[in-house]
């Protein structure tokens, strides 16, 4: 079953002076447990595809359903990580994660082991009862995505959640993201500039052009992760390494460039060798 389906979707925005077409003729699903990871150059239209998941912005063409149902608004069912993390200045770290489980009414006891569990996970273990501005920017962020954790919506959909990270926290926090994926899968759309974070985690990755954002190619990544077993490598880096992981980074690299057209398939992309 599709969880996530844009269909036909345009988007045009009014500005002065006319018409801006943003989005022409988006197709695409994201399955359940699915984790699909959209990339492409600033402006191309990301950030308003996951809007318009979200319930938080609407198609002026075609439709986006969830769950087989046309999204017309924000609900429980789906959680938003923003590039910005928008916490609760007035409430601690653990209210913070704590707040979605109260609105859906989860009881107190159930709650507080589910806010431990997320405070140990995400290694904020001694700022539980701090207040977000007493933590770093990445501290905060890894507290906006415990709090969507936490909910265990059935979609996830996360906007550059790492982006504003220390490059080592980074990685710690893609690795916790391919745990987490492996244990307990979601489905998942994952906007990210980094074509190393795109590969290393979704299992397929849509490349986007821009003026208007449109779909370039719809790489499989999970078929190779599978055969080439990236899952043995406990450490990102060493996943990064592998012929396999090169090759479709390069790929993608190229299809940004426009080097590649999106006819090509990744299987003869491999056996050929061109990266
Ligand atoms: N509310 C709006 N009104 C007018 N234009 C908008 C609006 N929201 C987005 N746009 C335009 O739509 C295009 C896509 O914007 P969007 O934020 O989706 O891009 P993006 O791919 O997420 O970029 P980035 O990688 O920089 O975050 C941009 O040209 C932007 O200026
Ligand atoms: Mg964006």
């Amino acid at each position: 079953m599709s969880e996530i389906r844009f269909e036909g979707v345009e988007r045009r925005f009014h500005r002065p002076g006319g018409n801006f077409l943003a989005l022409e003729n988006i197709c695409f699903e994201v399955a359940e447990r699915e984790f699909v990871a959209l990339v492409g150059p600033s402006g191309c239209g990301k950030t308003t595809l996951l809007r318009m998941a979200a319930g938080l912005d609407f198609p002026t063409g075609g439709r986006v359903l969830v769950g087989n149902r046309e999204v017309r608004g924000p609900g429980p069912d789906r959680a938003v990580v923003f590039q910005q993390f928008a916490l609760f200045p007035w409430k601690t770290i653990r209210q913070n994660i704590g707040f979605g489980l109260k609105c859906k009414g989860t009881p107190l006891t159930q709650r507080r082991e589910i806010i431990e569990h997320y405070v140990t996970l995400m290694g904020l273990q001694g700022h539980g009862d701090a207040y977000p501005h007493q933590l770093s920017g990445g501290m905060q962020q890894r507290v906006a995505i415990a709090r969507s954790y936490a909910l265990e919506p059935d979609v996830l959909l996360m906007d550059e959640p790492f982006g504003a990270l220390d490059a080592q926290t980074r990685v710690l926090m893609q690795e916790e993201l391919v745990r987490l994926a492996r244990d307990n899968p979601r489905t998942v759309l994952f906007i990210t500039h980094s074509v190393d974070e795109a590969v290393y985690l979704a299992d397929r990755v849509i490349v986007m052009t821009p003026r208007p954002g449109r779909i370039s190619a719809i790489i499989d990544i999970g078929l190779v992760r599978r055969t080439e077993r990236w899952i043995d490598c406990e450490h990102i880096e060493e996943v990064m390494a592998q012929k396999s992981f090169v090759h479709l980074r390069s790929r993608i690299w190229r299809l940004l460039r426009g080097l590649e057209s999106s006819g090509e398939t990744v299987g003869r992309a491999m056996e050929t060798g061109v990266g």
